[in-house]
């Protein structure tokens, strides 16, 4: 099945598209399995989450979720890994059960057996319903980088120079970004049985517009998205703008 695109006049017009989706998900099933992304994309929708909930809208008691990624080497109080945000934008609003909250363990000393027990415990826990993801500007999904197999799986991958250089702008400096991660895999990510993407900006417009029209390929990892059949792209406008097949019916 095609891939479904959502576009919206502004990021916090996408990013409800995006949590209405959880919310709706949640509201039938209430023991749902959801996949969480962290960066800059989905701070609106984890806010508009985090207020359907204070407004009695939905209940995360009942859920699990499982977190895309983190990095090598940040505990989870350090302020820059993937546990701390998840905490601070959402979890620590919500009344989801902490033991239910799953993100890779950047300092496990085995990092190898913490990856297969984190696809152990996905697919223990049944899969993941509905996955979200954001989208590098070279194509990453998760911090599956180019070149990464589509069949891989939860392992230990370093980071691109370009990633580095993006992700500084969280640090105090360049040289503070970890070499590497624990990612989720492709083909982890495409076992989910429904995946929403939100993109938003024009930065974003290129890596989507390979995403939706280019080959399916290595080198561009969010086209694997093409081979699953229940992918919804949501955008802003600005960011669909720079999408010529989009552009054309804005
Ligand atoms: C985050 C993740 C990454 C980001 C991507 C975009 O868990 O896995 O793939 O989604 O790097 O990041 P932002 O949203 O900061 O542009």
């Amino acid at each position: 099945m095609e891939i479904v695109t959502v576009v919206r006049p502004d990021a916090e017009s996408a990013s409800q598209v995006v949590a209405d989706r959880f919310i709706t998900l949640v509201k039938a099933n209430p023991r749902a399995t959801l996949g969480l992304a962290t960066g800059g994309t989905p701070v609106e929708t984890y806010r508009l989450l985090v207020e359907a909930y204070q407004a009695g809208t939905v209940n995360f008691e009942d859920v699990q979720t499982f977190n895309l990624d983190e990095y090598i080497g940040l505990a989870a109080d350090h302020p820059q890994s993937f546990r701390y945000f998840m905490q601070q934008q959402f979890f620590d609003h919500v009344n989801v059960d902490p033991k239910r909250t799953h993100v890779p363990n950047g300092v496990a000393d085995n990092v190898d057996s913490t990856c297969a027990e984190y696809e152990a415990l996905i697919r223990d826990g049944g899969g993941i319903d509905l996955q979200l993801l954001g989208i590098g500007h070279n194509g990453h999904i998760a911090f599956n980088e180019p070149g990464s197999l589509l069949e891989s799986r939860t392992r230990m991958v370093s980071l691109t120079d370009e990633t580095i250089e993006n992700n500084a702008r969280f640090f105090d400096s360049r040289e503070e970004v970890p070499r590497h991660a624990i990612t989720m895999g492709i083909q982890t990510i495409l076992e989910a049985r429904e995946i929403i993407l939100l993109a938003l900006g024009e930065a974003k417009s290129e890596a989507v517009d390979k995403l939706l029209y280019g080959p399916v390929t290595d080198a561009h990892p969010a086209s694997a998205l093409q081979n699953h059949k229940r992918v919804t792209v949501v955008l802003d406008a600005v960011c669909a703008s720079g999408i010529k097949q989009l552009a054309d019916s804005l």
